[in-house]
């Protein structure tokens, strides 16, 4: 809101000048209506995220016709006229639907009047920006924002002598543009006031002769790759607002003496490796508004003059190394501190809660993380910022309680409280209908939840995991706003009763961890209503209940575990004939399962079908699990759970007959466990097929046959085991299997040759053998770590997803203040409309 008074003000003040009666628009050139409307037709119009046309709300070039009483280009929308020439000045093509390449002979190039050319947010397919672009000699505004260009940025634009403003970035990853020469490109672009490059990769360091722009004011170089020394005279630039050099991890620098009357407005570091003291001229930038040096190298002591910085709404000094931080808990008396509206102040070994906050009435978030803040929440803190404080977060620290008790959440318009990792106690504090993240993982609360839980209004992540907790799951849960809710974490409680069954249709959790309580009862089939679950998690409950086949119906589980349970009966193919075609993990060991495996069932399950697929994709963008296996005594560790891991893990049930062939198609597999079954006949020789196994435990089984000399062929196979069966024959030789002990092997009668010490009697059939010319591959290939288990849960078998932390970007907040310039952008552009 706070944005939009300016803009709302700057359309007011122009309405005049459009609105006035002797306002005659001029007659457009025949030519350059031509060229339009080839430019126009050069495209598709399609929707995109950043473009949503509706009836109401056409693209510009929707407007632009050739028929009738619409020949005149100067009044179509988007496009702007010279009042006396009558040559087309300025395209504002914003979100206009675009999509489609813009070629060297596109007819954009024959408007040589251009000034002012804007097509931020549209789809140029990544073509590139053509050579010709150099053409337009009287640009003075070129914003080609976040609009999917690709490939080299041409040298051409380095001609563009008049461009007071170019902006070629764009949000995270939307362009694929480069330059290999930032000095070349725009040393010469005397005019220039903005130049806005973010996310471009330039990959090189910032020439000294950036410093030579004196016009800039605004200057964006987020996230470039850049390195080397920031040239420290750029901060000096006469008429300085706004610069953003943040995530250029290689950047080094430190601030220089500041001088009064700079006209800095928004200064961001963070994420850079600038380094020093932060100096106290610092309390020179009398504009200052906006200040990050968020994970960076500061050192020294927080400079007293910061209190006199009376604009600052948004400070962020989060990770860095200084040692003196007086300045929080003694205020400079005689100082008018500053009101915040964002404070990050992660990790910087706070020891008390800062005195700085005490007279803060206009916090909105305030960060606390991974600081050494002990004992109770005091009281005076219950009054800070208390209305207007929406995020608050204080994980990884040494808490134990809010003051007052029974604790009910004093800030009424919280949003998100983090508190997990700390070591609160008693009751859960009791959240305000407005919070929608409540994380309080890994504590020593103890009681039930209590059902004013139930009146939040619209919950999105809520995580009690690792507590104590006792008592039922309130029935109430189940009528939380299942429009919102996401997650829903309760793991490792003493939870008893059974799990909510009112899931209704249009439900969108994605994450349900119930995992290590006592909960009993049915797993309830109305969660087959939440269509976007992708994790399920209920391992180490009393379930009892038939395997629930119709899961397969919900297209987009990943992760299912019921390990532990009461799950009983055989496994019946449902009646879909589309199942879990996106499973990555199932878990059903320790229950009581029993029959064949159903053949046709595992040729629907697609992903565990892909291997192969080595890009450095995690499952659930938006959520880290990691993942543990128990396997040969040791715990192995994923901390991440890479998307190509696929696992299945059957162990400890009753079920029999033959292993279906069909599970040699599932190529992708790292881990199959069917060890302690009953299961008879062959191993299957498909079983050659899995090459990216790792681990295949069939041990404790009535398996008989050979062993497929097929297995031979599995390079990363390190954990094997068929002991305690009834094989027969030569065990193969050579790869992997020469890594093998006898243990992989011991009671099974009829096996022989080595490890065993049983020789092979008869020596007409000698065994498979493979030329040992690669080396035994490593089981640590995809980053298994070998772990000390923490949990404080009892002995873990087979798949335990372990931590779960969701993505939460420590520059999330900022990236919400993040919008500001580009605000003043689009309201240029608005302004014209
Ligand atoms: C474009 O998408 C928006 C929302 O995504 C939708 O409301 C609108 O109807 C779509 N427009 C057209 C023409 O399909
Ligand atoms: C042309 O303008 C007249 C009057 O302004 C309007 O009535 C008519 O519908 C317009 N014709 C077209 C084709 O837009
Ligand atoms: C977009 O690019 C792809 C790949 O280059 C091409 O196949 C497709 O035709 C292009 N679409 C348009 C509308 O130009
Ligand atoms: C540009 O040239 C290509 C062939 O090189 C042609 O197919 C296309 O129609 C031309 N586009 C325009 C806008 O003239
Ligand atoms: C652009 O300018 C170059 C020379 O500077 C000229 O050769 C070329 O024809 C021009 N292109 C267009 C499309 O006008
Ligand atoms: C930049 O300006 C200098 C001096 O005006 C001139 O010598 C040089 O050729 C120019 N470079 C470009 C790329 O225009
Ligand atoms: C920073 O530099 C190191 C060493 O030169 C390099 O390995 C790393 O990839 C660079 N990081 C970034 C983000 O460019
Ligand atoms: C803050 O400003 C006041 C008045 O302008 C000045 O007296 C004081 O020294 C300044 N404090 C610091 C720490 O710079
Ligand atoms: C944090 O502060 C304590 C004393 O308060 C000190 O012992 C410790 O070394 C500090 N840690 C860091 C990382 O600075
Ligand atoms: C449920 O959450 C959605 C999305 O946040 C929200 O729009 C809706 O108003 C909420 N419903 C209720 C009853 O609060
Ligand atoms: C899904 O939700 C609807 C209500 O929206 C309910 O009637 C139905 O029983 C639910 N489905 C299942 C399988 O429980
Ligand atoms: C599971 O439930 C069935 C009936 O639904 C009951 O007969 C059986 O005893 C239960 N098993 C356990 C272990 O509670």
């Amino acid at each position: 809101m706070r944005l939009l008074f300016p803009l709302i003000a700057c359309l007011l003040l122009l309405l005049p000048r459009s609105l006035s009666s002797n306002y005659l628009p001029s007659l457009c050139h025949q030519e350059e209506r031509r060229a339009l409307m080839q430019f126009k037709d050069s495209f598709i119009i399609k929707n995109n995220s950043f473009c949503e046309y509706t009836e109401e709300n056409h693209p510009e070039v929707a407007s632009w016709r050739m028929d009738g009483n619409n020949t005149n280009c100067c009044v179509w929308d988007g496009v702007e006229c010279n009042q006396d020439t009558g040559h087309v000045i300025a395209l504002n093509l914003l979100r206009s639907c675009l999509y489609g390449s813009i070629t060297s002979n596109s007819s954009l190039f024959r408007l040589l009047h251009l000034q002012d050319l804007t097509l931020v947010f549209n789809d140029f397919n990544h073509s590139q920006i053509p050579s010709e672009i150099g053409n337009l000699s009287s640009l003075t505004y070129l914003d080609l924002f976040n609009s999917n260009f690709s490939g080299q940025i041409p040298s051409e634009i380095q001609y563009l002598s008049k461009l007071s403003s170019l902006s070629l970035g764009s949000l995270d990853g939307y362009n694929y543009l480069y330059t290999k020469s930032l000095t070349s490109l725009v040393q010469n672009l005397t005019n220039l006031e903005e130049l806005a490059l973010s996310n471009i990769n330039i990959s090189s360091t910032i020439p000294e002769s950036l410093a030579n722009l004196s016009s800039l004011k605004f200057l964006f170089l987020d996230s470039c790759g850049l390195y080397g020394q920031f040239p420290t005279r750029i901060f000096q630039l006469p008429h300085l607002q706004d610069l953003d050099v943040r995530y250029n991890k290689n950047l080094t620098g430190h601030l220089p003496e500041f001088h009064t009357n700079s006209p800095l407005v928004h200064l961001y570091l963070g994420s850079t490796n600038f380094s020093g003291d932060l100096p106290a001229s610092i309390g020179n930038l009398n504009s200052l508004t906006f200040f990050d040096i968020s994970n960076c190298n500061f050192s020294g002591a927080i400079p007293n003059s910061l209190s006199n910085l009376t604009q600052l709404t948004l400070l962020d000094l989060s990770q860095n190394s200084f040692n003196d931080l007086s300045w929080f808990t003694r205020p400079s008396s005689n100082a008018i501190l500053p009101q915040f509206e964002m404070l990050g102040l992660d990790h910087l070994n706070l020891t008390k809660f800062p005195d700085v906050l005490r007279n803060q009435s206009k916090l909105e978030y305030l960060l606390l993380r991974g600081n050494n803040l002990q004992g109770l929440i005091p009281k005076w803190m219950h009054n800070v910022s208390k209305d207007s404080l929406q995020l608050l977060y204080l994980s990884n620290n040494f808490l134990t309680s809010f003051e007052n008790f029974p604790a009910i959440i004093p800030w009424p318009n919280l949003k998100d409280l983090l508190l997990d990792n700390n070591m609160m106690n008693g009751s859960l504090p009791i959240p305000p209908p407005s919070l929608q993240v409540y994380v309080v993982s890994n504590n020593l609360f103890t009681g039930r939840i209590s059902p004013f839980f139930c009146n939040m209004s619209s919950p999105r992540e809520l995580d009690l995991s690792y507590n104590h907790l006792s008592g039922m799951i309130h029935p109430c849960f189940g009528n939380l706003n299942q429009t919102s809710l996401s997650i829903l974490a309760l793991r490792c409680n003493n939870l008893g009763g059974t799990i909510p069954k009112t899931w209704a249709k249009g439900c969108l959790l994605r994450m349900l961890d119930l995992s290590q309580n006592q909960l009993q009862g049915h797993l309830p089939r109305s969660l087959a209503n939440c269509t976007e679950l992708e994790y399920l998690h209920v391992g180490h409950n009393q379930i009892n209940d038939t395997y629930p086949s119709w899961l397969g119906t919900l297209q987009q589980l990943k992760i299912l575990v019921f390990h532990s349970n009461g799950f009983h009966g055989a496994i019946w193919s449902p009646e879909t004939n589309y199942s879990f075609p996106n499973l990555h993990i199932i878990d059903l060991s320790h229950n009581h399962l029993s029959g064949n495996l159903p053949t046709g069932y595992f040729t629907q399950w697609d992903a565990m079908k892909s291997n192969g697929v080595k890009n450095l994709h995690y499952l659930g963008d938006w959520v880290n699990y990691s993942i543990t296996m128990a396997i040969k005594g040791v715990e192995l560790e994923y901390k991440k759970i890479h998307d190509d891991l696929k696992v299945i893990d059957f162990s400890c049930n009753r079920f029999e007959g033959e292993i279906p062939e069909q599970v040699g198609n599932l190529k992708g597999l790292h881990v199959l466990n069917l060890s302690n079954n009953a299961f008879t006949g062959h191993i299957p020789s498909s079983f050659g097929n899995l090459i990216e196994l790792e681990s295949l435990d069939l041990s404790q089984n009535k398996l008989f046959g050979e062993i497929p000399p097929e297995l031979v062929q599995l390079h990363f196979l390190s954990m094997f085991n068929v002991s305690h069966n009834g094989l027969t024959g030569h065990i193969p030789q050579g790869q992997q299997f020469g890594t093998f002990e006898n243990t992989s092997f011991e009671d099974n009668r009829g096996l022989c040759g080595r490890p065993l010490s049983k020789i092979c009697g008869d020596s007409n059939v000698s065994p498979p053998t493979f030329e040992e010319n690669q080396g035994p591959r490593f089981v640590f290939e995809f980053g298994w770590k070998v772990v000390a288990m923490g949990y404080g849960c009892g002995f873990v078998f087979g798949v335990v997803i372990g931590h779960i932390v969701t993505t939460r970007k420590p520059d999330l907040v900022i990236k919400i203040f993040g919008k500001k310039q580009r605000q003043t952008r689009i309201s240029r552009v608005n302004r014209r409309k």
